[in-house]
């Protein structure tokens, strides 16, 4: 390799670097911690638990409607965002490794092979409870669809 076309690498190179510690608007420090502050704002498990009950709510609606594939896409995004909250945080990793293991897969059976869905839900939703209790927030209840109607 030519020395003026090295030297050109070498610029860019260094421009490359002082690029990210260039001042930012509202994130400070150098990269890593401004991933870190980006990190704390997506907060920890208990936003992943706003989202995860909302879809909860949908997968009893879309079960009740016998519409398997928003049921299914629902599935998805609760298994979703749970795997991303437990990346984040993985104090829960634990307990959302047997969340994954013991209640999604017979759901997205139940709903795929139309075998009492509802009955399964009802049985999916116990296992929530359960996470609760390991975790020790059993005070934290998850109000159950099927009584408000
Ligand atoms: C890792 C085990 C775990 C699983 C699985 C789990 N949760 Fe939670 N949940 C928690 C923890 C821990 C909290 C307390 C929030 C926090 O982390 O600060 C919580 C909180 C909640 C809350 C209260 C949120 C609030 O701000 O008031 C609701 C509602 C909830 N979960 C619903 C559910 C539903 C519905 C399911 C099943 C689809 C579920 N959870 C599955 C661990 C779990």
């Amino acid at each position: 390799m030519k020395l003026p076309s090295l030297l050109v690498l070498l610029i860019m190179g260094l421009f490359s670097c002082t690029q990210t510690q260039e001042p930012h608007a509202w994130l400070e420090g150098d990269e890593h911690q401004r991933i870190d502050t980006v990190a704390r704002h997506l907060r920890g498990n208990d936003l992943v638990m706003w989202e995860v009950n909302y879809r909860y709510n949908k997968l009893y609606e879309a079960i009740k409607t016998s519409n398997n594939e928003y049921a299914l896409y629902q599935l998805q995004k609760i298994k979703l965002t749970m795997a991303n909250g437990a990346e984040r945080r993985s104090k829960r990793k634990k307990s959302y490794e047997w969340f994954f293991a013991n209640a999604i897969p017979p759901m997205e059976k139940a709903i795929i092979d139309q075998k009492d869905p509802m009955g399964e839900f009802k049985v999916f939703t116990s296992k929530c409870v359960t996470c609760h209790s390991m975790e020790n927030v059993a005070y934290m209840p998850i109000k159950l669809p099927w009584l408000n109607e």
